[in-house]
């Protein structure tokens, strides 16, 4: 089989569980100049930053799996894929840890100030201790809100057990009345949907300013799931103390409001980016594709 890789993968990944099959790795982001690549590929590997359209898939003729190096699959049109009888996988589980560590990291560094303590840190100006310099707030007895309990969700919120910190958590098929109830009580919301048309603009300006005054927002997901305008400006207003962010509406664009804000702690992507973690990616993804060359039966099959 001809294999189209969107990018140069963590490795041994390509050169042991597809050395049978022959592999055309691309720069990333699939742009046109690539599209020729696939017209002749069996199999599409791309990473989240490759966006397999109906147009990607016209181009693509003979393509009969996508196995995707990621959970999140929303950068699939899988509306088209179903109709071609395309297989789509992805990579769920070997994520998880790395991705609620690095929630972590960015809740404690909104809590904590650790962007503005770093920057007064090197900044030569820091003349000593002060009982009232750069004071966070105290994570233990506050609540963390969960929107999205899958996977990660869950390993976010057991990690918060060990802050001390009441979880609540809103899931798909919660009422609306739930949902806002849930916004007025967190301190702390994490967002761990994946990107669909239910969740896309789902933190907008009403359900930003129904959040508790002083709260936090964290988003290791997708970026479109919140709407960006709507959060500098709840930001700029002191509405919400401060954001971290790992994941952006119009990525890789970053809103230039975010950037100029001093408590909003931000990352570019890294949720899932441990050496172990990506290995394991790319492994899995490698092995849907051998697995489906051999015609075994998928291990993460998208519905
Ligand atoms: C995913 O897997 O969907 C992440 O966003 C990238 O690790």
């Amino acid at each position: 089989m001809k294999v189209f890789v969107g990018q140069p993968l963590v490795e041994p990944s390509t050169t042991d569980l597809l050395e049978a099959h022959r592999v055309v790795t691309g720069g990333g982001n699939l742009p046109r100049a690539e599209w020729p690549l696939l017209a002749d590929a069996d199999a599409l590997l791309p990473t989240p930053r490759e966006r397999i359209t109906a147009e990607v898939l016209a181009a693509s003729p003979g393509v009969r799996i996508i196995a995707s190096h990621s959970v999140g699959v929303d950068h699939v049109d899988l509306a088209a894929c179903r109709a071609r009888g395309i297989l789509v996988t992805n990579t769920p589980d070997v994520l998880t840890d790395a991705t609620a560590d690095l929630t972590w990291a960015l809740i404690l560094a909104v809590a904590r100030r650790i962007r503005e303590g770093e920057a007064l840190a090197r900044s030569g100006a820091w003349d000593g201790w002060k009982p009232q310099e750069l004071l966070g707030i105290s994570l233990a007895g506050r609540t963390l809100g969960i929107y999205g309990m899958g996977r990660i969700g869950r390993a976010v919120a057991r990690r918060g057990e060990a802050f001390g910190m009441k979880t609540l958590s809103f899931d798909k098929g919660g009422t609306e009345a739930e949902f806002r109830e849930f916004l007025s009580k967190v301190d702390v919301l994490s967002i761990h949907a994946p990107l669909t048309e239910e969740t896309r603009g789902r933190f907008g300006e009403k359900e930003l300013l129904r959040m508790k005054e002083g709260a936090i927002l964290v988003n290791t997901a997708r970026g479109p799931i919140v709407d960006e305008e709507a959060l500098v400006a709840a930001l700029r207003s002191k509405h919400l103390s401060g954001a971290g962010l790992d994941v952006y509406q119009l990525e890789p664009k970053i809103h230039r409001g975010l950037i100029a804000l001093p408590n909003v702690a931000l990352l570019p992507h890294l949720g899932s980016a441990t050496f172990e973690t990506r290995l394991a990616m790319a492994r899995l993804a490698c092995e849907e594709i051998a697995r489906f060359s051999r015609g075994e039966p998928p291990l993460h099959p998208v519905p």
